[in-house]
């Protein structure tokens, strides 16, 4: 398999840019109009929610969705949800206590447009939106999966997973971590996301069986942390105005990165192995899991 870059003339490049529009409409649509009071808090929202971003977790529960089949119709929410929830994590994380970062998407961040105080309560406010639209599903779904589905999302967004990611990351910041150390600050603050984003995708196909979910499950995991690892090395090799965010931050603050440990050769390898585990486990798909395989190449081949 070639690991190219993402080019709307391929099929992927077709389906992405298609699930792009879908989920852009959407997420417009989901969101408070920027007219309704706290009007400033809505703007926030809006802008750090639709202004860029590759839409790659919701790009994954619809391609996963595609995979077994299920109704876009109700793929939607999950896909506005983990968005949502992902932009949230964005805000955050640029924040000066974070990361510190003035730069997102091509774009101011959000506490350098809307002030930091606004910027902490868009994320805050983006967070139960996502669960909101996630309780839409009763009437598509029997309760049990829903409940499922809010629970997964919950999980992976709190002090197991993402939130406790970050401050895996905050503690980190200087010190040299191992590699099993390392992997467990990525699967957590960006992998168990898009493992989520996966797992939500299968759940929408009521009939999905235990061992299509445990497939699709461990391939979630291995595109999770291969997100992150070609993130590290992205910081270091996209020029800022491809990245959309500066080039060389996480040096800058002394991060532990993939790169910064293993160097950048090994990291790439390791995001190579890590493509090739992912891909192993879809056989069960057959061809239906084609744009899987393709998305996880894109992943790890992606140049912002
Ligand atoms: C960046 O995520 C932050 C991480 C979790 C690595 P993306 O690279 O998906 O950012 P956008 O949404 O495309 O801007
Ligand atoms: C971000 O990791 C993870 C989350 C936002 C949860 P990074 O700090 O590496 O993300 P970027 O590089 O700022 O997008
Ligand atoms: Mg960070
Ligand atoms: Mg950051
Ligand atoms: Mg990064």
């Amino acid at each position: 398999m070639s690991i190219e870059v993402v080019s709307t003339n391929t099929s992927l490049g077709q389906a992405m840019s298609g699930w792009q529009q879908r989920v852009n409409n959407l997420l417009d649509k989901n969101l408070p109009a920027d007219n309704i009071q706290p009007s400033t808090l809505h703007q926030a929202m809006r802008s750090s929610v639709l202004l860029g971003g590759k839409r790659i977790r919701p790009v994954l529960v619809y391609a996963v969705g595609q995979c077994l089949a299920a109704k876009q119709s109700i793929l939607d929410k999950p896909a506005c949800a983990v968005e949502m929830i992902h932009a949230y994590s964005l805000i955050h994380d640029d924040l000066p206590a974070m990361d510190d970062d003035d730069l997102r998407r091509g774009q101011p961040t959000c506490h350098i447009r809307y002030g930091e105080a606004m910027a902490i309560l868009a994320g805050d406010a983006l967070q139960p939106l996502a669960f909101q639209l996630l309780t839409h599903l009763s009437s598509h779904l029997p309760d049990k999966n829903v409940l499922q589905m809010i629970e997964i999302l919950a999980e992976a967004s709190g002090s197991r997973g993402m939130a406790g990611g970050q401050a895996i990351d905050l503690e980190a910041v200087g010190k040299k971590l191992n590699i099993a150390e390392l992997e467990n600050m990525h699967i957590h603050k960006t992998g168990a996301l898009i493992r989520a984003s996966v797992k939500l995708g299968a759940l929408c196909q009521p009939a999905v069986t235990p061992a299509q979910l445990e497939a699709l499950d461990h391939y979630g995991k291995c595109v999770g942390l291969a997100f992150q690892v070609q993130d590290d090395i992205l910081d270091i090799e996209a020029p800022t105005e491809k990245l959309g965010k500066t080039q060389g931050a996480d040096a800058a603050l002394n991060k532990p990165t993939y790169p910064a440990i293993l160097g950048l050769e090994e990291s790439r390898k390791l995001a190579l192995q890590l493509h090739e585990d992912a891909i192993s486990h879809l056989q069960i798909f057959g061809d239906s899991a084609n744009i899987l395989r393709e998305l996880s190449a894109y992943i790890i081949g992606r140049d912002y």
